[in-house]
């Protein structure tokens, strides 16, 4: 292994390393996960002072960023997300401190867009030339953009009549060659795992270590954006379970490097279902059950054989948290309830971390002066088929100001 760089691949189950130069997603020797590891005394001393000259962005944590050469970064402006504080939907619950994490703002309208600077600059310095993903909608938005913008060749492939049409535009204006699979997004992810196996293609799923590693900004924007003080909770939409790994991750590097005095505890929710995580943490069980029939309305998390599993129950047993299920009625009555009351609109899945708040006030398993943040993944424009099936057509009138003055008093 060579070791110049400042970080190194770790296998999650036997520990064994790899030099971040190899193009490898899993371990060689027993095929579990793997995870970027930095030397922490390199970096120690420098970091603090350095994010705070530069703006909220991903790249403000460049020292804890696998990159080497930063003249080469891909970028789009990811990152920088607004943390909105939520009185009215606090109050609606009976808690005092609940804020939204907002990733709809970033580039292609999800957290995505934080993985991929990474993993498309990843790939360019490996000198890889296309990359490819299986998706659900908003990875392959994201990809299809970010591979753009690095001049790459760009496959994406898509369970078939099941992707929100806002982020299947995407791919396609984007240039992506966009493949339709019959079947869910666990068959299109072995496919395209196969795929790149067999030729020199670079895999930007969250297997890629190098994505979470663009994903664990998350917690560095929301520790930051709370002048320091670390949430009780952190509530996160849970599909492939790359993510909640990601962003467990980034708080516990903030903690082992002594910048943050506390860690979350997280809390995974999963739609009814597509819940194989949120099922095995609920009954206790040492092993995950796959779903084979994954079925919710958030589409963005209809999974049912989740690749990063035993990151995310790691996260979740290791922080302390809980996982919770909620249905596709209370998702969508969640999503609803925050564009009203709060002026977010976020996608179904992003709902269902508010959903899962909802249900977890109800139940008496948060504090009323928690302090709890819940990450909403994705921009409800993405899916817009999902609301006008939900509203009736708007009345129309005639140019007639009388006749708008009679409707409005109605
Ligand atoms: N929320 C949104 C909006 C997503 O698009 C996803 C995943 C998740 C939550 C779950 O995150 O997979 O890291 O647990 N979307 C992937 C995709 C699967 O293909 O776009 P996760």
């Amino acid at each position: 292994m060579n070791r110049s760089e400042p970080y190194y691949l770790v296998c999650i189950g036997c520990g064994s390393k790899y030099s971040p130069s190899e193009v490898i997603y899993k371990c060689s020797k027993c095929g579990d996960l793997l995870s970027v590891e930095y030397d922490r005394k390199l970096m120690r001393n420098e970091v603090a002072l350095r994010w705070r000259a530069r703006a909220l962005s991903v790249w403000r944590y460049a020292e804890l960023l696998p990159i080497g050469d930063r003249s080469k970064i891909v970028s789009l402006g990811e990152g920088g997300t607004s943390l909105n504080r939520c009185n009215r939907l606090g109050r609606y619950l009976g808690l005092r401190e609940v804020y939204i994490k907002n990733e709809g703002e970033n580039p292609t309208g999800s957290f995505k867009d934080r993985g991929m600077t990474v993993g498309v600059t990843k790939a360019l310095e490996m000198g890889m030339k296309r990359v490819a993903c299986a998706s659900t909608g908003n990875t392959s938005a994201s990809l299809a953009a970010y591979a753009a913008r690095a001049g790459m060749e760009c496959i994406v492939l898509i369970p078939s009549g099941k992707v929100a049409l806002g982020k299947l535009v995407q791919a396609l204006i984007y240039g992506a060659r966009v493949i339709q699979v019959r079947g869910n997004f666990d068959d299109a992810l072995k496919m395209v795992e196969e795929l790149c196996m067999i030729q020199p293609i670079y895999l930007l799923n969250s297997i890629n270590p190098y994505r979470l590693e663009g994903q664990k900004t998350i917690a560095f924007e929301i520790w930051d954006q709370l002048g320091g003080r670390i949430p009780n909770k952190v509530i996160v939409p849970v599909g492939n379970a790359g993510n909640i790994s990601a962003i467990w991750k980034g708080f516990r590097e903030l903690y082992i490097m002594d910048l943050a005095k506390d860690l979350p505890r997280m809390v995974g929710v999963q739609a009814e279902g597509a819940a194989p995580i949120a099922n095995m943490i609920k009954r206790g069980l040492n092993e995950i059950k796959f779903v084979e029939k994954p079925e919710t309305v958030a589409t963005a998390i209809r999974i049912g054989s989740p690749v990063n599993w035993k990151k995310a129950i790691r996260a979740i047993r290791e922080s302390g948290g809980v996982a919770e299920t909620v249905s596709d009625e209370e998702i969508l009555s969640a999503q609803r309830l925050l564009a009203k009351m709060e002026g977010i609109f976020v996608e179904p899945a992003s709902a269902a971390a508010i959903a899962g708040l909802i249900k977890l006030a109800k139940n008496g398993l948060v504090e009323q002066d928690d302090l709890i943040v819940c990450v909403a993944t994705g921009h409800g424009l993405k899916d817009p088929d999902i609301i006008l099936k939900q509203f009736e057509r708007p009345v129309e009138i005639e140019v007639d100001v009388n006749t708008l003055i009679k409707i409005l008093s109605t």
